[in-house]
């Protein structure tokens, strides 16, 4: 595996190489990041991953600094997993000047998590526009587990025209069910054994709409007060139109049911389709 820091070397470094499929990622990688890899094995012929913390993305009261950075681990990581080519840029490499020109997602950053998180869509939309300019990828992968990155991802590159096609990885699970994620490194012991309620909770939304059922606050509400007598501190259960992630207007519409609730000092988000 060939590691880049500098934007030109990555350059001269994918020139000739097919067809080049981008997995990005702020590191601290597990199974879930690999499996992600092994989709982009699929989808073309060179496979390059990115490893940048994204300060853009954190608010002033987020885990910036105390993000793992485990860059050793991770190369041995996308190494075994067939990665050809690693970019690692430095905040200097990425950000030479401070970046003052954003991408401005509509709407949909103030929804759901960006409701929580004001300002994260956005420095997402902008890292990633700039990380695509610097792999110039014909197709990327981004995990289903942030759902509304994928879709904010998605829109973006639709309405910029850029000639890549996005991919969306199946979110991968521990055996208890709970998605793997960066963040669940922070749990304490009994936090981890009690993570997979979110979980179960989706679940029982999922077939309580399965077997008909229409009242959809009611189900969030029920969700909502089974996490809260966990003692979680829930942002919001929601169950949203998989195209847009609005409220369902009208029935048989594909749905997805998500969810970011924190327990502890650890904001765990979720989310399955229906
Ligand atoms: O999902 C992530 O790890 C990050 O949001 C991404 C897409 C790498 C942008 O920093």
């Amino acid at each position: 595996m060939h590691i880049h820091a500098a934007i030109s070397d990555l350059r001269s470094a994918l020139k000739g190489r097919g067809r080049v499929v981008f997995v990005p990622t702020m590191g601290n990688l597990h199974a879930g990041h690999i499996s992600l890899m092994t989709q982009a094995r699929a989808h073309g012929d060179t496979v390059v991953a990115s490893i940048f913390v994204n300060r853009l993305q954190f608010g002033p009261n987020e885990d910036f600094d105390k993000y793992p950075r485990t860059f050793q681990a991770d190369c041995e990581q996308l190494a075994a997993a067939g990665v050809d080519v690693l970019f690692a840029p430095t905040e200097v490499d990425l950000y030479p000047e401070p970046q003052t020109y954003f991408v401005e997602p509509p709407g949909i950053q103030n929804i759901l998590d960006g409701e929580f998180r004001p300002g994260h869509f956005r420095g997402v939309a902008t890292v990633v526009s700039k990380l695509f300019n610097c792999v110039q990828p014909d197709a990327a992968v981004f995990g289903k587990k942030d759902y509304q990155q994928l879709m904010v991802i998605r829109n973006m590159t639709r309405q910029m025209a850029l000639p890549i096609d996005i991919i969306g990885g199946e979110t991968v699970r521990a055996e208890d069910g709970l998605a793997l994620s960066s963040r669940n490194g922070y749990l304490s012991a009994s936090e981890r054994a009690e993570a997979p309620r979110l979980y179960q909770l989706l679940n029982t939304i999922r077939n309580a709409v399965l077997a008909g059922e229409t009242d959809l606050p009611k189900l969030e509400n029920a969700a909502i007060a089974a996490l809260t007598e966990a003692g979680w501190k829930t942002d919001y259960v929601a169950v949203r139109q998989q195209s847009d992630l609005s409220a369902p207007t009208r029935a048989n519409v594909p749905l997805v049911v998500l969810a970011a609730s924190r327990l502890g000092n650890t904001r765990l988000i979720d989310n399955i389709e229906i």
